[in-house]
């Protein structure tokens, strides 16, 4: 007889990294409630490809919140909404305090109120700020140096005050970068404004924009572009079941990096993008951004260790094969 799972609220669930967890969720046998204010998330992919409920509303809105938590059984609430443009972080920080700090509060009020403990966050390297050693382990010393990785920071220390005080287990899962797409098509990355460099490079192979940028070509790196740790969408969403599943046995509260360990230069994904698609990809080399670190890559070895994480698609050629034909799909979709 197959055993009935809780149900879990996953806020932000209409997002990119939010939407293969639920996937990811119902795969596993869960119950799933979205709740998402759609800013940035798309309820088509939460009607046609989840098929879960959607409840629209905003984290800051204790009053929702509270209806919520009266009216379902929530076992485990598993925290994606936030913004997360850093240069927008940089112009407007207090939209980012209030959103990603406030609301994250809120939500958490509404959850003791209601007497619901359980916690999967959604943090990030950005909270690193620019490390001194690579692959950066969990201990390193966290000194963001934009409001979006203190938003983040502030919500980390939040929790581990909420464990000490009332019970409140957590698990803070410091993403990497996240690409790829779901193997199967259905779900994919679909942000507006697009800041990252994967859909933007196959963006650019797609012939929707001219070229690709790449901001600093003197970094000291084996070919002067900056070095990031790229993570499967897929393989982040199967890093939250074992983490959430990790707090229901009665894990205590604990922090994990999600990165594969291995860092690919900018050049070398665009390289691989041309292999995946054909395509010529045209480039500009500009010059460095301001607070860009050479090299971001995270050690994922304690995340294996103490949850059992197994990466599946560590590969980039897979990571931008499966983004490339997310991209076509929702292309024509998008086209229809
Ligand atoms: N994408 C990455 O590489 C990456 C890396 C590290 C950490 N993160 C974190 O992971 C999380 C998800 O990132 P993503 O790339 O899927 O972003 P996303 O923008 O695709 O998803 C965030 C979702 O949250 C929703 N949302 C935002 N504010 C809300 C609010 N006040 N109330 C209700 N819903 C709200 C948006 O509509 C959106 O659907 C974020 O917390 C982000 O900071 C992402």
């Amino acid at each position: 007889m197959m055993q009935i799972k809780p149900t879990i609220l996953v806020t932000g669930g209409a997002g990119y990294i939010g939407s293969h967890t639920v996937l990811a969720l119902k795969q596993s046998g869960y119950e799933v409630i979205v709740l998402d204010n759609l800013v940035y998330g798309h309820q088509d992919l939460v009607d046609t490809a989840l098929k879960v409920e959607l409840i629209v509303g905003d984290i800051c809105d204790r009053a929702v919140l509270d209806q919520v938590f009266e009216t379902r059984q929530i076992a485990a609430v598993i925290h994606f909404a936030a913004y997360a443009y850093v240069g927008e972080s940089v112009a407007e920080p207090l939209k980012y305090y209030h959103n990603n700090v406030l609301g994250t509060l809120t939500l958490l009020e509404a959850m003791l109120a209601a007497g619901v403990k359980t916690f999967v966050f959604s943090s990030t390297c950005a909270t690193y700020g620019i490390p001194d050693t690579v692959p950066i382990p969990e201990e390193a010393l966290q000194q963001p140096i934009n409001p979006y990785g203190a938003s983040k920071l502030m919500v980390e220390r939040i929790l581990a005050d909420l464990d000490r005080a009332y019970g409140m287990r957590s698990v803070c899962l410091r993403y990497f970068n996240a690409a790829g797409a779901d193997p199967e098509g259905l779900l994919g990355e679909d942000h507006t404004p697009e800041t990252h460099l994967i859909p933007l490079v196959l963006q650019t192979a797609m012939g929707l924009r001219e070229s690709v940028s790449i901001f600093g070509t003197d970094y000291p790196t084996p070919d002067g572009s900056c070095v990031r740790d790229y993570i499967h969408v897929m393989d982040l969403a199967a890093a939250h079941i074992l983490g959430l599943e990790y707090l229901l046995k009665g894990g205590k509260s604990d922090v994990f990096n999600l990165g594969n360990g291995q860092g690919f230069s900018v050049k070398q994904v665009i390289e691989t993008a041309r292999q995946v698609t054909g395509e010529l990809i045209a480039v500009v080399e500009c010059d460095r951004r301001l607070g860009d670190p050479p090299v971001l890559v995270g050690s994922g070895k304690k995340a294996k260790r103490v949850l059992g994480w197994l990466p599946q698609y560590g590969e980039l050629e897979m990571i931008l094969t499966h983004a490339w034909s997310w991209h076509q799909i929702r292309h024509g979709e998008l086209e229809r």
